[in-house]
């Protein structure tokens, strides 16, 4: 076992784990954040990304203990006073989504491609979310849910406070 302390949603966290566990079996079966869901295992579908020191990763490709230090953020740490995260608000108003499986990966690289780039063309937010893969939308909603994060000019970088 190793020992890892790290930050995860604003929390501080220590633990001893296996040097195979996963970032994302971590998240779900140490802390019990299973926001972020497993949807392949095979580092194709995007649905368990989260961000590691502010930039996002597919959790399923990432151990545990690659984490030792870092700052976590979850879908679980993006609403701040009971107010949804703007990227949140977007997919809602903009109904990006269907059963809602991929849409915590799809909001997590959307809040990483919006830091990037502000204001993203549709063809800029097809190619920033193309390791996200969803069964459901056609992709439309999710697009038009991203780009209206942008064009609102919500303050799209807020991130949990530590
Ligand atoms: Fe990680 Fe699919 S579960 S990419
Ligand atoms: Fe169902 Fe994307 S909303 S997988």
């Amino acid at each position: 076992m190793t020992r890892i302390k790290l930050t995860v949603d604003g929390q501080q966290v220590v633990d001893d784990v296996e040097p195979r566990m996963l970032l994302v079996q971590y998240l779900r079966e140490v802390l019990g954040r299973t926001g972020t869901v497993v949807g392949c295992d095979t580092s194709n579908c995007g649905a368990c990304t989260v961000h590691l020191d502010g930039r996002s990763v597919k959790s399923c490709n990432v151990l545990a203990v690659q984490a030792d230090g870092a700052e976590v953020t979850t879908v679980e740490g993006l609403a701040q006073d009971g107010q949804l995260h703007p990227v949140q608000e977007a997919f809602r108003e903009c109904h990006g989504l269907q059963c809602g499986f991929c849409t915590p990966g799809m909001i997590m690289q959307s809040i990483d491609l919006l830091r990037d780039n502000p204001d993203p063309s549709e063809e800029a937010v097809r190619e920033g979310l193309e390791g996200n893969l969803c069964r459901c939308t056609g992709y439309h909603n999710i697009v038009r849910a991203v780009r209206h994060a942008a064009k609102s000019g919500a303050q799209t970088s807020q991130e949990v406070q530590a």
